[in-house]
């Protein structure tokens, strides 16, 4: 038989889906758009956020998509059969549409009628229940109806089948998994879906959001029921070709076959294999990140630049291992790139840079890699002498700072002698040396977006700003990035010199007279080409023929943009620059308040 391939699987999920009413929408970047709190997007319900707690999107309520998604938490898992830090979400999407019964019957027709799966090779989990929560009997008699059965559901806690809140509080609720049978022994008599002995795989999950957690901890019914759906594209394919591992696929084949070719060092069988799949997995990742859309994500030591250094520098340093040529990074992006051009043509586009970030990262790394190297061994060599096995976080850290060593590859060649390293003691170093040099961003992990009415308000400012840089500075200016935390906003924007105090100051008085005008602020739907036609800004990702939303306030800014967003200028009370900075070549970046601290600042300076 013919084998699925991750373009046709794409294919029939979205045309499936279609034709039960929903709209295909683009992916969004895999770097989340104005969420400091995550560096990468994690789930196809992550740029979602937003429509799933009640605002409307443009392209009505049932939507589908394929989302990229990056997860670097299990980074020192690769290696293995099943981890990888890259992975695309085939998701459907019910904005108060539909609910768990269509959810379940349009699952269940998908993988027996168009994947192929026997419906006995179906197991499902639901939500158990628990103190004020029911059991999801709903979701039980939906598969039952759909002829699961009893024996191939499983009840499960809230660690399996509950997803949510995205904050603190918010829409959440419970879910059903779907796992594929492997056929092999179950590993004991307690082995269900779930059991991580590789028996049952997991493909699909339907969340069902259908309760608010409220500040106090309580579940209330939410007025808007939603339906999130995730399969993974990776697994899928895996599963219904009989593939053992995702690395059979022709997503990882042809990088395998390279390195293979290219490898000239002897190792064992399992050292080898291990080091191939590292540098396929890493070199695909760091491949889409930097021809993502949106771009501005490099190789550096903060935040999600550091992610992608650290992609890259554990590939180069089993790259070494597997005696691998130098420029081998590029090599392997263009196999990424044929691989995926077809549905991402984005990548094709930017092929040159991410070969230069790639190349330049690698011959960085090989550099300081030899040095770093040389320290090692010395520092280690001195521990041995005086029976010591624990690195200081000192050491650890000279060796990050001074040779671009991730703790995680001391760590790695530490545990190759038996040695372990002080991770609590390399982050003491870490956070003196940010507060030192107070480089200290303050990213954080997990989490989801905060969509209060300060940060909504924020990101209000940031269309003004936009809009008067233009003005003040020229049409060249363009949104590079956006960054939004509770107290302050970060934009980042093409612009080629310093800004002047003059430019500063009428930039920031341009933004207060809106705000002043109290401007009022609405929100239209059309498509794209209509969205352009009418003068609006558009950024990033949409696609001919896609449904947009418009934001305009009053007479002064009308840009695309998913919001939400403050109703009235007159909310944001006043707009104050705090700081105007080199982002990167031919970049600039501006942090920015609002609210009454902002008009507290203004009035000390006379205004
Ligand atoms: N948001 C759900 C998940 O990530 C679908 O599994």
């Amino acid at each position: 038989m013919a084998k699925l391939t991750a373009d046709a699987l794409r294919d029939m999920y979205l045309k499936f889906f279609e034709s039960k009413g929903h709209t295909i929408i683009s992916g969004a970047s895999v770097i989340p758009e104005n969420d400091p709190t995550v560096l990468f997007t994690t789930a196809g319900m992550h740029p979602l956020v937003p429509y799933l707690l009640g605002e409307k999107h443009p392209a009505g309520t049932r939507l589908t998509d394929v989302q990229k998604c990056v997860r670097t938490g299990d980074i020192d898992a690769v290696g293995d059969s099943a981890h990888l830090t890259f992975f695309e979400m085939l998701g459907n999407w019910s904005l108060g549409d539909y609910f768990k019964r269509e959810a379940i019957a349009w699952s269940f027709e998908f993988l027996t009628q168009k994947l192929g799966f026997r419906p006995e090779q179906i197991s499902v989990t639901v939500f158990a229940g628990e103190e004020g929560i029911p059991r999801d009997d709903e979701a039980i008699a939906y598969w039952k109806a759909q002829g699961i059965p009893e024996d191939h559901i499983y009840p499960k806690g809230r660690e399996d089948n509950w997803w949510g809140p995205a904050g603190v509080t918010g829409p959440c609720g419970p879910d059903t998994e779907m796992f594929v049978d492997t056929g092999k022994e179950p590993c004991g008599p307690d082995c269900s879906p779930g059991c991580g002995c590789g028996k049952y795989i997991e493909i699909w999950n339907d969340v069902f959001m259908q309760y608010n957690k409220t500040a106090e901890g309580t579940y209330e019914p939410l007025a808007q029921h939603n339906v999130d759906t995730g399969m993974g594209v990776e697994r899928t394919i895996c599963m219904i070709n009989g593939y053992k591992t995702v690395y059979e696929s022709e997503l990882f084949l042809p990088l395998l076959e390279k390195i293979r070719e290219l490898t000239t060092h002897e190792l064992s069988e399992e050292k080898r294999i291990k080091a191939e799949r590292i540098i396929a997995d890493h070199m695909r990742t760091a491949t889409i990140i930097l021809g993502d859309p949106k771009g501005g994500v490099k190789p550096g030591n903060v935040g999600a630049n550091y992610v992608l250094r650290r992609l890259i520098r554990r590939a180069v340093r089993y790259a070494m291992d597997l005696g691998l040529p130098s420029g081998f990074t590029a090599t392997m992006a263009d196999i990424v790139i044929g691989t995926y051009e077809n549905f991402y043509p984005e990548l094709r586009e930017k092929r040159e840079l991410i070969v230069s970030e790639l190349t330049a990262e690698e011959s960085r790394f090989a550099k300081t890699l030899t040095q770093g190297r040389h320290e090692f061994e010395k520092v280690a060599e001195v521990m041995a002498q005086h029976g010591q096995t624990q690195i200081s976080g000192k050491t650890a850290f000279k060796l990050y700072d001074t040779y671009g060593f991730p703790l995680e590859l001391t760590q790695e060649l530490a545990a190759e002698r038996g040695m372990t390293v002080d991770t609590e003691g390399f982050a003491k170093a870490e956070a003196k040396h940010k507060e030192a040099s107070k480089q200290g961003e303050g990213v954080f992990k997990g989490g989801l977006a905060d969509h209060s009415e300060q940060t909504t308000r924020l990101h209000t400012a940031t269309h003004l700003l936009h809009k008067a840089l233009k003005i003040v500075l020229g049409d060249h200016v363009n949104q590079k990035g956006s960054n939004i935390t509770a107290e302050r906003l970060r934009f980042d924007f093409s612009h080629p010199e310093k800004m002047t105090k003059e430019q500063l100051e009428q930039v920031e008085d341009l933004v207060n007279e809106q705000i002043a005008r109290a401007l009022p602020i609405v929100c239209e739907t059309m498509p794209i080409e209509a969205a352009k036609a009418a003068g609006a800004t558009a950024l990033f990702t949409a696609k001919y023929g896609e449904q947009v939303k418009v934001y305009t306030m009053g007479d002064f800014s009308k840009e695309v943009c998913g919001g939400p967003h403050a109703q009235n200028t007159s909310e944001l009370v006043a707009f104050k620059i705090l700081k105007e900075e080199s982002s990167s070549a031919g970049v600039r970046r501006i942090k920015a308040i609002i609210g009454e601290p902002a008009l507290e600042k203004r009035k000390a300076i006379g205004k």
